[in-house]
């Protein structure tokens, strides 16, 4: 095993899947875990827009970060002449990665502003990675904030069982997590009995990487089948789902992992509340709603086949939507770094970002 948990101050951040050196960028491969712990070393723009379209990192945040130290390279390895038609052609080849996750076209906002400012290449190079570290650090700080908030919004004095999907963890962000960060925290503060995991058909980003980031680090975890949900539910098992997000609109819908939206279906039917965790990075006010945001379908492969093996008749029609829409009414809070929208409307998501 590589080396396994990083820490700050006291507190432990999990498993980091994004480390930058300067002149290249090192992904730990997520399709390859959990039996190989493989990291990838990228040193251009389109190496970095081809591992997030290819999974090599995932999760809303992590892109984010991914894409900001791709335009970082772009500007390293530019060629000299025209630079900045370079970095622009880096920008779009990245924002044309992946499309839902709003945190990707953010990032790469934040890295234009900066690149607009430069006066000469050798600016731009400092200029950017500066921005792209910024934006990871600034991500791992909006992670400890949320789950403080999270807490306090919970005001729990006993120790509770929560139900998670899809990994929203240390490698699906900066470090620590978003509604997993919360799940560290319950377990720091000896809140936290036992996570539920949703497998998270058909990526299975719950069993080989929340199962895998929860058992390394010593948090209870229960994985099961997304359908057992249900079931867990109607026995009182849990007293929160608690989910991430990719991209959150101005009247409080969220896209996410796709089987989210069945899961606040079946917690308001049980009576659960429903919790999504995510940094104001993935808000996107200039969406009226859910039914504005871009879902992105893959390929039928990730359906018919696990690992390569065939699973479905060869050649079978498939529907793949990796991501739904959770409707606002359904959801109980709302958590980010700049605090929690309860019961989110957009009355609610305006009193936090204008
Ligand atoms: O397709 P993925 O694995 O990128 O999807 C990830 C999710 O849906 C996560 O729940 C979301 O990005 C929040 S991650 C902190």
């Amino acid at each position: 095993m590589s080396k396994k948990t990083v820490s700050s101050g006291k507190r432990s951040i999990g498993t980091v899947a994004i480390r930058w050196h300067g002149g290249s960028l090192e992904l730990l491969d997520q399709r390859l875990l959990p039996d190989q712990e493989h990291w990838i070393t990228l040193e251009g723009a389109s190496g970095v827009a081809q591992a997030i379209g290819d999974m090599v990192v995932r999760g809303a945040p992590a892109i984010g970060i991914s894409a900001a130290y791709g335009v970082a390279l772009a500007a390293r390895h530019a060629g000299g002449g025209d630079w900045k038609a370079e970095i622009r052609q880096a920008i779009r080849e990245l924002a044309a990665s992946r499309p839902t996750a709003v945190n990707l076209f953010w990032a790469l906002q934040e890295m234009e502003r900066e690149f607009a400012c430069c006066h000469s290449l050798d600016e731009a190079v400092n200029r950017l990675a500066r921005t792209a570290v910024r934006i990871h650090e600034e991500d791992l700080a909006a992670n400890l904030a949320m789950a403080d908030n999270a807490l306090e919004h919970m005001a729990a004095e006993k120790p509770f069982s929560v139900l998670t999907h899809c990994n929203t963890g240390a490698l699906a962000t900066g470090g620590y997590g978003t509604a997993l960060g919360v799940i560290r925290r319950l377990h720091e503060a000896k809140l936290l009995k036992n996570v539920y995991a949703d497998e998270t058909r058909p990526w299975l980003q719950g069993s080989r990487l929340t199962a895998w980031e929860l058992s390394r680090d010593g948090i209870p975890v229960t994985l099961n089948a997304d359908g057992a949900a249900a079931a867990i539910m109607a026995a009182g098992k849990v007293r929160w789902v608690i989910v991430g997000a990719d991209r959150i609109t101005a009247n409080g819908d969220v896209a996410n992992k796709i089987g989210t939206y069945s899961l606040a279906v079946l917690a308001r039917h049980h009576r659960v509340g429903f919790m999504v965790v995510a940094p104001s990075s993935t808000v996107d006010m200039s969406l009226e709603s859910g039914k504005d945001i871009p879902i992105e379908e893959r390929e039928g492969s990730e359906l018919r086949q696990v690992r390569g093996m065939p699973i479905a008749p060869d050649g079978v029609k498939v529907f793949n939507p990796v991501f739904d829409v959770t409707p606002a009414g359904l959801i109980d809070a709302i958590v980010t770094e700049k605090g929690v929208v309860s019961t989110p409307d957009l009355t609610g998501m305006r009193s936090l970002f204008r």
